[in-house]
């Protein structure tokens, strides 16, 4: 358990938290690409707590830019996009992508437009994802996970909507192994099989355990009675890579995360598709709740499928969980050492130093998650019997 000042140091990801400024120093996917277009060029996006606006102006350059203009407040997402920017619907004011006032109608005040800057934030496309890093300058490239930047395969986007619940508690399920087995019984089992217990699932077949930390996440190994292994790492601190799939929680705020997949699927003979950088499909998943607008017990989790169950379990234990009040159990290590990770990231930031991970060579190595190895059990998952509800990606099985 953590006491209530370590559960909100975990949790709370606005500016000026530490949490916050040390989440700041990743890139976050927070829209689709195909999102912005010629007829809707703006999309308002709340990322780490900030509003924001997101758009794509005339010369094709994304731009991210706080919400309120800095002239009397106006929201940036009804501008109007133009060559050079985006105009303030209310007064005109022209900003860039970088957040400099290039014009102020009706006057030039040039006062003005030296001694203010609208807040900017990087963004860029990437395999048809618009990422945004919210963090302080230098800023560092993304991190090249093997998913991300590959050649050798195609990529799809599942999107699974916004949790109405913090970051940490969709994490922590990605280092707890033994859930899956429990929570996930029906789709673990394979068609028509039934575990000996419902209480204790498919739980039995496991051997045991392990985590081990890697240098950009945790590693969780799991180990079969038959004598087979898989490890799926966590990415710190926003990520599981799992199979093909690599699983973003982009924190909205305290109470909110965005749940993106992306799938990434090997050629057969290791060549480079024409499309290797674009995704071949973009997959909106149902909500998983009905009514999906409304909070548990408002609302009920339809449980359809695997991250449906995940879904279940994470918001149901609150908007943020209550950590003071949980009773940690041995299979629970892998979620201490996450909580560690994350204290210790904290601390290096506010030392001044960059968080595990944070790699600043534009050309470092491509990170090797393992992306060949899409087994369970040692096993292509397509050999076990794996039930799959219809309605689930393929990639979304385990966790
Ligand atoms: S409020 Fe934006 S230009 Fe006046
Ligand atoms: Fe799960």
């Amino acid at each position: 358990m953590l006491t209530q000042a370590e559960n909100e140091l975990l949790t709370k990801v606005g500016p000026g938290t530490p949490c916050g400024e040390m989440l700041r120093r990743y890139w976050y996917p927070i829209a689709i690409a195909s999102e912005l277009t010629d007829e809707q060029p703006t999309k308002f996006v709340r990322i780490l707590g900030e509003d924001l606006v997101l758009f794509k102006d005339k010369s094709g350059r994304i731009g991210l830019l706080a919400d309120h203009c800095s002239h009397r407040g106006a929201s940036l997402l009804y501008g109007r996009v133009e060559e050079r920017g985006i105009a303030c619907a209310y007064h005109g004011w022209l900003y860039d992508c970088e957040g400099n006032i290039l014009e102020t109608p009706p006057e030039r005040n040039d006062a003005i437009m030296k001694s203010v800057k609208q807040t900017a934030y990087p963004a860029l496309v990437h395999v048809g994802l618009i990422f945004a890093y919210l963090g302080p300058k230098p800023v560092p490239p993304m991190q090249h996970l093997d998913t991300l930047f590959r050649p050798d395969g195609h990529r799809k986007i599942v999107t699974h909507g916004v949790l109405d619940c913090n970051w940490l508690q969709a994490m922590e399920n990605s280092v707890d192994p033994a859930h899956a087995h429990i929570l996930h019984q029906e789709y673990v089992g394979g068609k028509g099989k039934k575990p000996a217990s419902t209480t204790r699932g498919y739980i039995d077949e496991i051997e045991g355990f392990e985590f081990y930390l890697l240098d950009y996440g945790i590693m969780k190994k799991r180990t079969h009675k038959t004598g087979a292994v898989d490890e799926h790492p966590v990415v710190f601190p926003h990520i599981l890579r799992q199979g093909p799939s690599t699983q973003f929680r982009t924190p909205i705020d305290d109470e909110h995360t965005l749940h993106i997949h992306i799938n990434f699927t090997l050629t057969e003979d290791g060549s480079e598709p024409a499309d290797a950088w674009e995704p071949t499909e973009i997959q909106h998943m149902e909500p998983h709740k009905e009514p999906a607008d409304k909070m548990h017990p408002n609302t009920h989790f339809t449980q359809r499928n695997v991250i449906g169950q995940d879904h279940m379990a994470w918001e149901t234990q609150g908007p943020v969980a209550n950590r003071p009040a949980e009773h940690l159990s041995y299979s629970d290590r892998g979620v201490v050492m996450l909580r560690q990770m994350v204290k210790e990231q904290i601390e290096k930031v506010a030392r001044g130093e960059d968080p595990i991970g944070v790699n600043r060579d534009p050309d470092h190595p491509i990170i090797d998650t393992k992306v060949d190895e899409d087994i369970w059990g040692g096993r292509r998952v397509g050999e076990i019997g794996y039930k799959r509800d219809e309605t689930e990606p393929a990639s979304s099985g385990r966790s």
